[in-house]
């Protein structure tokens, strides 16, 4: 039987688990499909896109460094992808035109508010990263109306250019690491590729309120740099971007197929599979 076809482009993609998660939403709702993972280095991407949806694709899920040159294949856009300059989510739709998304800032904001319980109103918020990461989260955060957002990046031009993008939705400032001497934050998101090559970002201490919380948009066996840092700084708590992983994840399977899974039990799921290790 032929069914319809998903997959993820990425490089690297090796250790990607979305496949797991979409083959597992795809059993709890009951839908055929076949979800797989393929490397696709930016220079091949838009052969490899092309062929994809040549063959029948239905739809595609882009990660890094694909996001930017998905957004620019996308036909259409939905706002929230237009507005933040990247895609991780392509959808071919039923005139043959492709559809760009952008479920990671939808994924973020549900992980925070209903699986972690965090209301994000009145917060001060620090974003440390200024890549492509940071543009598909600030639209939604934003939205939720923090007292204050910062952007923190090691290059100061990056973040800059960010908030003169983003100064008409909220109450947004950028800096360098140093100038955060002496700020205090209830929300600390670290948003740098830096975890992933086991680096901490050079913050100052003593960023923390009492309450404060971080969150690491990356995820790993263990805790990144950053959350154990976090920890010892007194965080309150300190999330992982599973959970960011698994709702973004929903989001694309929710356009694709129109049915809405469940993500308690997934993340669930994977969080055991890791334990097991
Ligand atoms: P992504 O799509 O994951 O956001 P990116 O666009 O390459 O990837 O952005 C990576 C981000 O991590 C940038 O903010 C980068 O800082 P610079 O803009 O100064 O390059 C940040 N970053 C990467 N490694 C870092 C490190 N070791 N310390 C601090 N910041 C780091």
């Amino acid at each position: 039987m032929n069914v319809d076809r998903y997959a993820v482009f990425g490089c690297p993609i090796a250790h990607s688990l979305s496949p797991r998660i979409h083959h597992a939403f795809a059993a709890q709702t009951g839908q055929q499909l076949s979800y797989s993972a393929q490397e696709v280095p930016a220079e091949q991407f838009t052969d490899a896109v092309t062929v994809f949806f040549q063959q029948g694709g239905k739809g595609l899920n882009c990660t890094v460094p694909l996001k930017e040159l998905a957004w620019r294949f996308a036909t259409t856009k939905t706002p929230r992808a237009a507005v933040s300059g990247a895609v991780n989510t392509l959808a071919r739709q039923a005139d043959g035109t492709i559809l760009g998304d952008n479920t990671d800032g939808v994924g973020l904001l549900t992980d925070l508010t209903v699986n972690h319980g965090l209301t994000l109103t009145g917060l001060r918020v620090l974003i440390v990263g200024a890549g492509g990461a940071v543009r598909g989260i600030l639209e939604p955060l934003l939205q939720q109306r923090p007292a204050q957002l910062v952007i923190a990046n090691r290059t100061l031009e990056k973040a800059q250019a960010l908030v003169e993008a983003f100064a008409h939705l909220g109450p947004i400032a950028a800096c360098g690491f140093a100038a955060l001497e002496g700020q205090h934050f209830d929300l600390i998101i670290n948003a740098t590729s830096a975890s992933l090559q086991q680096v901490l970002p050079p913050l100052p201490s003593k960023l923390f309120t009492a309450e404060a919380v971080a969150y690491d948009l990356a995820y790993a066996h263990e805790p990144t740099p950053f959350l154990r840092w976090c920890r010892e700084q007194g965080a309150r708590a300190c999330w992982d971007g599973l959970g960011m992983l698994v709702e973004q994840a929903a989001e694309a399977f929710y356009l694709w197929r129109g049915v809405q899974p469940e993500t308690a039990p997934v993340i669930a799921q994977l969080h055991a599979a890791w334990e097991r290790h």
